[in-house]
């Protein structure tokens, strides 16, 4: 159930201010969910979304901005809701006149439209952004939703100060705390998977999982976003938000229902239970490392300790999954771009078939989150023929086979949701809170590191990231799956 108004793309209208509306997430996923949405004729009320960016630019060069979509069927309707307000975020008169511009669209449809504010920009504008529109009372009004990305804060101090002083200026159901990977098909199904699959939930447990993998790679670097990423780094873009909901996916208890807060609870508990790795033990638990040539990357510092990539082993203090490894890698520049989680249960193939030769990894679920989205499950078969021979197979699910049409992106979900009001697929306070409590221990960690000298190592673009990786799970007699 919506918990504030619901607005019907379809027939209601609306505005959507983007401040950051030059910047890459508009330019790579709003717009073009936007314009997606459009040509699905999801949007077909009356819409305005106007841009807020620094440079100078009239309306017409606004919708020019995004070249790449000026010869698809449809653009040039599309454009014509876009506008665009210049200001940087510290000026008081380009808020007043963004002001004026909703005031005007309000009365040229006759009507009070629903405003939302979209915080697209740098994570260290959000505060100032905020300061701004309640000084200016751009805050007030009905049907105002403030939607604001990740990194949400850039340890947990920050965070909790920016969730303060969200809470000043809007109440918890205006608030829209965006992780995109919440709104992913694939992380969604993972719960129609375990709890609407009565097969699974007994083996979705200790006793039967040896450990869980979670791989999140990308074989691109961070291209033109040198200015957000150095100093933020890959724990902080990618572990804190998108790792921490696909852990909470898999590990989660079964919620009490299917309704927005019991699954925000669900994910909170179990995101609360991960053990933190105390400043001492982060050099045993945690890797980190930067891929070659990172350092001559536009807008980056010459002498740069940002991690492009990071690994972990952690464990979850539930009794569901107590003492079961959970190993975590992202990185950027690896072989290949592919996000997927890999159950690997426990070994059982010896106590019959020892002598018969047992593969080293034998049942393993691997769920694909992109690309070639599906769920498969590797079995142990015996290969025909007289001899008894063993050898692993795939039984497998893709959603390109089974289900008509593409993917939507993420991005299309989390306005869609935002628009009708529904933050289930959207972050909480406490979960923000614990995983920031987690990331911001390990952050501790690598500060006393550095404070004794610590160079941080750099690995080969497209290899798998840091060595010592693969001997934080070989240790443990285990090894990275590829899927
Ligand atoms: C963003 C990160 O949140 O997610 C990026 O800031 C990352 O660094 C991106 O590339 C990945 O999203 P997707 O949907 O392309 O997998």
């Amino acid at each position: 159930m919506a918990s504030v108004k619901e607005i019907n793309p379809q027939n209601n209208s609306f505005v959507m201010v983007i401040f950051g509306a030059t910047g890459d997430l508009a330019q790579n996923k709003l717009i073009p969910a936007l314009f997606s949405l459009f040509s699905q004729n999801k949007l077909s009320g009356n819409f305005s979304i106007i841009g807020f960016s620094r440079r100078e630019m009239p309306d017409v060069e606004f919708r020019k901005f995004f070249r790449e979509f000026s010869d698809r069927k449809g653009w040039a309707e599309f454009s014509k809701h876009l506008f665009y307000q210049r200001g940087t975020f510290e000026d008081k008169s380009a808020y007043k006149n963004l002001i004026k511009k909703l005031k005007l669209f309000d009365k040229k449809n006759k009507t009070l439209m629903a405003r939302f504010f979209y915080l697209a920009t740098p994570p260290q504008n959000y505060e100032t952004i905020l300061d701004f529109m309640k000084k200016t009372r751009l805050s007030e009004g009905e049907g105002i939703r403030i939607i604001i990305e990740k990194p949400f804060g850039k340890d947990l101090d920050t965070a909790v100060a920016l969730d303060e002083k969200l809470h000043k200026i809007f109440k918890e159901e205006q608030i829209f705390r965006v992780d995109h990977y919440l709104g992913k098909e694939t992380v969604q199904n993972m719960l129609a998977f375990r709890f609407a699959n009565g097969i699974f939930e007994p083996v979705w447990n200790k006793n039967f999982i040896d450990h869980v993998q979670i791989t999140f790679a990308e074989s691109g670097g961070i291209g033109r976003r040198g200015k957000f990423f150095d100093g933020v780094g890959i724990l902080r873009d990618v572990a804190q938000n998108h790792l921490m909901q696909i852990l909470a996916a898999v590990a989660m208890e079964q919620p009490v229902s299917f309704e927005k807060e019991a699954i925000r609870d669900a994910r909170a508990k179990v995101i609360q239970a991960i053990n933190c790795i105390e400043p001492e033990d982060v050099p045993k638990f945690v890797i980190r490392g930067q891929y070659q040539g990172y350092r001559s990357e536009g807008d980056v510092d010459n002498n740069s300790k940002t991690e492009t990539f990071a690994a972990m082993k952690l464990f979850i203090d539930t009794e569901r999954f107590k003492g079961v490894p959970f190993y975590l890698r992202a990185g950027k520049m690896m072989p290949k771009s592919t996000v997927y989680v890999s159950i690997v249960f426990i070994q059982t193939c010896h106590i019959l078939f020892k002598e018969y030769g047992c593969p080293e990894i034998g049942n393993v679920l691997t769920i694909k989150i992109q690309p070639d989205e599906g769920i498969s499950m590797q079995v142990i078969a015996k290969k025909p023929g007289e001899k008894l021979s063993l050898e692993t197979v795939n039984m497998k699910f893709t959603y390109k086979e089974e289900f008509e049409g593409k993917i939507k992106d993420a991005y299309e979900k989390v306005l869609l949701d935002i628009f009708s009001g529904d933050q289930m697929l959207f972050n909480r306070s406490d979960e923000l809170a614990s995983s920031w409590e987690f990331i911001t221990k390990i952050l501790k960690g690598w500060e006393k590191e550095d404070k004794k000298g610590f160079r941080i190592k750099s690995y080969e673009k497209g290899s798998w990231g840091s060595e010592e990786s693969v001997d934080l799970i070989k240790q443990d007699n285990r090894e990275w799956i590829e899927a």
